[in-house]
């Protein structure tokens, strides 16, 4: 459940949605005591009046005409005008306050760094992101139409009744201490059943996640069954939790009937002896019991009040703290990356993943000269990848630093480094839109041809052509309607039309056929001419050619050469070549 701190700061973000939208938040603010005076004390004050009079037995109907036009007309304008106006703001500020909070909760999440990213679910992730619009609206819906208008029925309840009879109004104000405050201590002791009603919804909701990315699995493993009974205990968990709940509510509401109908008694009987007592005529009599009986149908919403409150600020909790949380990978300065030479210097750095025992990089030097292409070869988890990811800095080194041009990575702006790097990652998803605009992303304002041209050069365009709608075909979500040599020959197509000065490719050719390989090897080979680049594969046909080739082992560089030199040397490097040998052979 959310915390006193959490609170306060969903409050903040809450008035900064409203306060985009001043002047209808202030009409708001004014119209709905408005509506309150003439429904809760004017129109009850009519009534009064024209049942007092009726009782003194005065029938001419010329009498009435005064009162009769105050009621009816505060009636009408109160339903036609005052509370349509506050419907209106109340929607129109859901569309635009809500709006504001999506963008704000989205631009905060793909602000965050990788790691942050690899640490959380995407499915819980979105639904944070989702539910924070949401929880604004919930609690600026219920705070203009409950909260404000109890504040205010009690305030002109009390007042108003304090003209008329003091004694009276002392009751009524004795009755609302006692029932907010039985109300409040209750909530706190239903709060904890809530808590546990949502905590089994999450994990209800996780678990629903959890199989549909991973239907893959479940088909090819038959595992329908088990995930099934494996969602059976999240649900049965989640009933059990509704029915815990409602018998709490069930018996809180009781408690709360009783003082009600005490209450109600009590002011009933107040109001009849207080015709002997102080003398009150038919008409105040009845106008104060009117008030009395609009106070206590609206105190009773008070456990509806307190319960929508506690769901907004537990639904909005998870994005108010993201929303709060610094960015771990943040622009220190808003210096661009300048590029000249594109030399790359990783130098002395210590680097370890979270959660690991001991740093995978520990004083790891390497340089990579301007223009030059080093592959990187060595075992699976030797580091291959976090290097890469490194020097785009989706994470920060603990010690050491890596140097572009000789400016300190961390130094410039995460935008200009990452504009200076096209890169190929491992796992090359796509977005759910077309192959072209998949291939455009490379370059904000491709033309057609620009697009097209990468498309042949990462030989795709073939492919392509042959998909139902060409060019114009969904992907299917993160690519899934591509193969995965297809999913990187469209990456590849991506990369080249970035046309940056470095060039990273993390196993960017690893799912193709060797005579796809080869077709687009040539195409890679002109990208990289006066290019700095960086090619990461295990197939080692694919980067034997390249200026040096460094091989990693456990975060180390255990050798380093061209190919000649390392086959030559007879070490690591030319044991994994024997291996693969072969099938893969190019002169
Ligand atoms: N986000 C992460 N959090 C924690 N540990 C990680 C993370 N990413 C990678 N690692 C660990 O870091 C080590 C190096 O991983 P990396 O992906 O760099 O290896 P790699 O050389 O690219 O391997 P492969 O050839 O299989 O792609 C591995 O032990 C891996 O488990
Ligand atoms: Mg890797």
């Amino acid at each position: 459940m959310a915390k006193p701190g959490n609170i306060k700061r969903t409050l903040h973000y809450f008035w900064l949605a409203l306060m985009q939208h001043k002047i209808r938040t202030i009409l708001l603010l004014i119209l709905v005591p408005i509506w309150i005076f003439l429904s809760n004390v004017v129109v009850p004050y009519g009534t009064s009046q024209i049942i007092g009079k009726l009782s003194s037995g005065d029938f001419i109907i010329e009498n009435y005409i005064g009162i009769l036009l105050l009621t009816i007309l505060s009636a009408g304008v109160n339903n036609l005008a005052v509370i349509r106006a506050i419907d209106w703001l109340d929607w129109s500020l859901d569309a635009l306050g809500g709006e504001y909070l999506a963008r704000l909760a989205f631009t905060a999440v793909i602000n965050q760094s990788m790691t942050f990213h690899n640490d959380r679910f995407s499915g819980s992730l979105t639904s944070a992101a989702n539910k924070l619009p949401g929880a604004f609206i919930d609690f600026k819906s219920n705070f203009v139409w409950d909260i404000y208008p109890l504040i205010l029925t009690a305030l002109f309840s009390i007042g108003v009744a304090a003209m008329v009879c003091a004694p009276f109004a002392i009751i009524l104000a004795i009755y609302i201490v006692i029932y907010m405050t039985v109300a409040i201590i209750t909530f706190y002791k239903t709060r904890k059943v809530d808590e546990v009603l949502a905590d089994a919804e999450n994990k209800q909701t996780g678990q629903l996640a959890d199989t549909i990315t991973n239907e893959m699995s479940v088909k090819s493993y038959a595992r329908e069954n088990q995930e099934k009974t494996r969602f059976k205990t999240a649900t049965e968990r989640t009933k059990m939790a509704v029915f815990g709940a409602a018998k709490v509510s069930l018996w809180r509401n009781l408690s709360m009937n009783i003082i009600n109908m005490i209450t109600f008694a009590g002011l009933l009987i107040l109001i009849i002896m207080s015709h002997n007592w102080f003398g009150l005529t038919i008409a105040n009599m009845v106008f104060l019991y009117s008030l009395s009986n609009s106070l206590l149908s609206n105190v009773w919403t008070i456990n509806h009040i307190l319960r929508a409150m506690n769901r907004s600020f537990g639904n909005a909790k998870e994005m108010v703290s993201i929303l709060d949380l610094p960015l771990i990978i943040d622009d220190k300065t808003d210096k661009p990356l300048k590029i000249s030479q594109a030399e790359i210097e990783i130098s002395h750095i210590v680097f370890e993943h979270s959660g690991q025992k001991k740093p995978l990089f520990n004083d790891f030097s390497l340089t990579i000269p301007s223009g030059k292409s080093i592959g990187l070869v060595g075992v699976s988890g030797s580091g291959k990848t976090t290097l890469t990811k490194l020097l785009l800095r989706f994470d920060d080194v603990s010690a050491g630093a890596i140097y572009i041009d000789g400016q300190d990575i961390r130094d410039v702006t995460q935008k200009t480094l990452r504009e200076a790097i096209a890169y190929v990652p491992q796992e090359s998803s796509l977005f759910h839109r077309s192959v072209y605009e998949n291939i455009a992303y490379g370059k904000i304002g491709a033309t057609r041809e620009e697009v097209l041209r990468a498309a042949k050069l990462a030989n795709a365009d073939e492919f392509i052509k042959d998909l139902p709608d060409g060019y114009d075909t969904l992907v299917g979500e993160r690519g899934v309607k591509l193969s995965g040599g297809q999913r990187q020959r469209v990456a590849i197509a991506r990369a080249i039309l970035k046309n940056a000065p470095i060039l990273v490719l993390d196993e960017a050719t690893s799912a193709l056929d060797s005579e796809s390989e080869g077709l687009i090897q040539g195409a890679l080979k002109n990208l990289m001419k006066n290019r700095t680049s960086i090619v990461v594969a295990h197939r080692l046909s694919t980067i034997a050619s390249l200026d040096e080739i460094v091989v990693l082992k456990d975060g180390q560089i255990v050798e380093r050469g061209t190919h000649q030199e390392l086959l030559k040397a007879n070490q690591e490097y030319a044991k994994l070549w024997s291996r693969q040998s072969g099938a893969f052979l190019e002169k």
